[in-house]
């Protein structure tokens, strides 16, 4: 699996944290119970679920090894926080959850059907789903300077024949997937927002470019991110059109 610059990201995931907080407060909770955070990255906002937890519990997993060890100096101290590098493609608990929070995570997973299967799979009966990603049309711009970027014969040998680094989905094609893999009450929609990162060039390479960076040698990496950035207009406007889940595992 892809590992991330956890530190970078931490530092720079304003956005992400704002919308997560958003899709948290979606989240209808007691204070008692077990939520699974899909894909937690450094923690950022798992603390703030925390805050919603004072009774309850938080299982972490994210496939970046860096990210887990970023989330457990953050929260490590914390009793009611259990963090795992895994897959959630592979996810298996041994408990059932009570919901299910995801933020910035499933575009970055190819294979929505399998994800809604496990993700379904975790849950109790009658327990809920509420994540964001990015979905149809997000960052079409960058998106597109980074496909042009791949293209480049310096780095085209190394980035030929990877699989598609985003799965940015539709709405019709999330809300099948969800009802087949089992959910009910499922409703999805798009949100669009708009980020002026103050650090474009550190903000892209740590947000956008992991992927990419994971199969690139390190020497590369720096022209990767400028032929990505010279081909966008400046100041740097990233539009950004989440996508917004909401289902429930019948009773
Ligand atoms: C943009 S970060 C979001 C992190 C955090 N949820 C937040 O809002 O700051 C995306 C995260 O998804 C994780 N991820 C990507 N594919 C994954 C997979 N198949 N299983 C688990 N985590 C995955 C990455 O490692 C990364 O930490």
């Amino acid at each position: 699996m892809t590992d991330w610059d956890a530190a970078t990201y931490d530092r720079l995931a304003d956005p992400q944290e704002e919308w997560g907080r958003e899709v948290l407060e979606r989240l209808e909770l007691s204070g008692d119970e077990t939520v699974l955070d899909a894909g937690c990255g450094s923690g950022r906002v798992t603390r703030v679920l925390l805050e919603r937890l004072p009774e309850g519990r938080v299982i972490g997993i994210d496939a970046a090894p860096s990210m887990i060890a970023k989330a457990g100096k953050a929260l490590g101290g914390d009793a009611r926080v259990e963090l795992r590098v895994g897959d959630l493609l592979e996810l298996d608990l041994d408990c059932e959850t009570d919901a299910i929070f995801s933020n910035a995570t499933f575009h970055w997973i190819l294979d929505h059907e399998r994800l809604f299967g496990r993700l379904y799979a975790a849950l109790r009966p009658g327990g809920t789903l509420e994540a964001q990603c990015g979905g149809q049309g997000n960052v079409a711009e960058f998106k597109r300077a980074i496909e042009a970027a791949e293209g480049d014969e310096r780095f085209a040998p190394y980035l030929r024949g990877i699989p598609a680094s985003y799965n940015f989905a539709a709405l019709d094609d999330t809300l099948a997937r969800l009802r087949r893999a089992g959910f009910e009450d499922a409703r999805v929609w798009l949100e669009n927002r708009t980020v002026i990162p103050a650090e474009p060039e550190a903000y892209v390479r740590a947000v956008g470019l992991a992927n990419h960076f994971a199969r690139l040698p390190p020497e590369l990496h720096d022209e990767f991110a400028a032929a990505v950035l010279g081909s966008m207009p400046r100041p740097l406007v990233l539009e950004y059109v989440r996508l917004n889940i909401s289902a429930r595992r019948p009773d």
